[in-house]
């Protein structure tokens, strides 16, 4: 089987993207426009992650990731983390029933060390009680940073083999140990909140995915507005690396430049 977390091969360029990852911004605005407390933007930001699983589901995506909360978001307003966390701590409880029961599997990816003892209990519960889903796969990046990964995947990859030759270190040896090693790289990455940027996301993995970035704050995201990504989506030419005359008859060739 090809590594699913390296550029080696190339990927068929599939009508809907297999793996969609989403960094959910405008929160704070949509809520400040509406004059109401940042707070209110976060509750409604939940449904719209409702809404985007089940149409994610619905259109066969099979890996959908979601940047929940950054390593730099600890820096807010320390009301507003703490409503974070417990925004985050009721959706493990209620939202993990309905994705078990519609065959959706859970992951929770970042350091989860910071979390209460309480959160990082209810991530494993629904880790392991969604274990076995064979649907679409929700990825939850919290307190995630694409540099922390980078480096914990390094120390890893060292303390397992460490007398490896660095002259001779491939991408193959680091990359089971991201923590997204599950999963096969985003073919679609999506910024809500008008902001272009990657924001310390997943960095390894985004190399060769599509950017799409759209002004709508991400409570007004539905699925209507994931259709328009998808839109977006099917109108780029997926090259990684080679020319576009290969990639109308490929031929065989594989390998990214
Ligand atoms: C970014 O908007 C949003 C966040 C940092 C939090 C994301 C949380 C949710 C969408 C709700 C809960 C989700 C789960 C998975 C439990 P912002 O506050 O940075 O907005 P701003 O840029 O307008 O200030």
């Amino acid at each position: 089987m090809q590594h699913i977390s390296s550029t080696l091969g190339v990927p068929d360029t599939s009508y809907v993207p297999r793996h969609v990852a989403i960094i959910m911004d405008g929160n704070g605005r949509w809520a400040t426009q509406r004059h109401l407390p940042r707070i209110a933007g976060h509750t409604r930001g939940l449904e719209a992650v409702r809404a985007v699983v089940e149409a994610s589901a619905a259109r066969g995506v099979q890996y959908l990731t979601l940047f929940a909360f950054s390593s730099e978001n600890w820096r807010r307003p320390v009301e507003e983390v703490s409503f974070l966390m417990r925004l985050f701590m009721s959706a493990l409880r209620r939202e993990v029933v309905k994705m078990h029961a519609n065959n959706i599997r859970l992951k929770v990816v970042g350091d989860l060390s910071r979390f209460s003892a309480r959160i990082q209990q209810l991530i494993r519960d629904a880790e392991a009680r969604t274990a076995g889903n064979t649907g679409l796969t929700v990825t939850i990046a919290a307190n995630y940073g694409g540099r922390w990964d980078l480096l914990q995947a390094m120390r890893k990859m060292l303390a397992r083999s460490p007398m490896l030759d660095v002259d001779k270190i491939e991408e193959g040896e680091l990359t089971p140990h991201l923590a997204m090693a599950y999963a096969p790289e985003p073919d679609l990455f999506i910024r809500t909140g008008g902001e272009q940027r990657i924001s310390n996301f997943l960095l390894w993995q985004l190399a060769y995915s599509e950017l799409y970035f759209t002004d709508v704050f991400w409570p007004d995201f539905d699925a209507a507005e994931l259709d328009k990504a998808f839109a977006s989506y099917r109108q780029r030419e997926r090259r990684f690396g080679r020319t576009s005359a290969q990639v109308v008859a490929p031929s065989g060739l594989s390998g990214t430049a």
